[in-house]
């Protein structure tokens, strides 16, 4: 292994199959591959956003295709891996990146843990967690029929210390958490000949478009006491971009990363392994 003509990083070439590729996070995700040379193929249950954003990509000349596609169904993730395997040939890599929480999955501001209804947690827990195990089975015995494959997983910082109000989206990526490390030992048992490596990286708080509002007041520069809390607890100070998770992402899936196996990489500016004691960037100088 070496870093000939940056070979070490290189994702061109390879198929990737990426799920949630219609959100924030996972387009950007999309986009920055296919600029790297990657075939890409965006999944998603807003199949014509994801064609759209394949055609976006097709025209700044990368290669892509967008795929109506729902985690929760196998039959659909069945057709989306032949599809992809036609089209763009033998796929290397699954990126798990469809999740997210419900807002009837939230414990409300006036409310109570206790009124929550279970079966709002359940649909979150669904598609956080059943959306990740059953599109990895079925990738799975392809990757084991190809003899290699790279699972990266879609984690949060609410997995390691749950976010208050929201339960079924905490417990949900603990358990994705858990279940890149049981795989990861778990493809060895059943696949002893093949080599698939299955990793995560758990995002910290990005500012996105979505949850923009959440963090800045209406004149889009004071923070919200969530957002001044967020960053007080943030070494770097800052919020995450989605661009940021590329790196991490490309690390995971290339020659770089070839000996990474049930790693989570967290990509979350410090927020996990700050205690809270002592205050950030009040320190001055001279
Ligand atoms: N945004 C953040 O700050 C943040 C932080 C930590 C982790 N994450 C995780 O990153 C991932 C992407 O987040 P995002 O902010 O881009 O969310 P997003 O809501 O923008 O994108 C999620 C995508 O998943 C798709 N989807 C929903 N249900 C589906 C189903 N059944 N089948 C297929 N696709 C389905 C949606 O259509 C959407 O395009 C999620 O797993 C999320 O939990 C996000």
């Amino acid at each position: 292994m070496g870093d000939k003509e940056g070979a070490l990083f290189s994702v061109s070439g390879k198929v990737i199959a990426i799920t949630g590729a219609a959100g924030v996070i996972y387009s950007t995700i999309a986009r920055g591959l296919a600029a790297r040379g990657a075939k890409v193929a965006l999944l998603d249950l807003l199949g014509d956003k994801a064609q759209e954003i394949a055609d976006e990509i097709k025209g700044g000349r990368g290669e892509a295709i967008g795929l109506g596609c729902d985690v929760l169904d196998g039959d659909s993730i069945s057709a989306a891996l032949a599809a992809i395997v036609e089209r763009l040939g033998p796929v290397d890599v699954l990126i798990n990146g469809a999740g997210g929480n419900l807002a009837g999955a939230t414990v409300p501001r006036d409310g109570l843990f206790t009124d929550l209804a279970l079966e709002e947690v359940d649909k979150v827990f669904a598609l956080n967690y059943k959306g990740t195990f059953l599109p990895t089975q079925i990738f799975c015995k392809h990757f084991a029929e190809q003899g290699k494959g790279i699972v990266v997983n879609t984690s949060s910082m609410c997995a390691f210390a749950p976010l208050t109000n929201v339960p079924g989206y905490s417990n949900a990526k603990a358990a994705v958490t858990n279940f890149t490390q049981w795989l990861a030992v778990q493809v060895r048992v059943d696949y002893p000949d093949a080599e698939i490596r299955v990793n995560e990286i758990a995002p910290g708080f990005l500012d996105t478009t979505q949850n923009h509002r959440l963090l800045y007041e209406a004149d889009d520069e004071t923070l919200t006491p969530r957002g001044r809390s967020i960053i007080s607890n943030t070494p770097l100070g800052r919020f995450g971009d989605p661009e940021e998770l590329l790196g991490p992402i490309v690390l995971l899936i290339s020659e770089a990363g070839s000996f990474l196996q049930g790693t989570t990489i967290a990509v979350d500016g410090g927020f996990a392994v700050y205690s809270g004691v002592g205050p950030l960037g009040e320190k001055k100088r001279g």
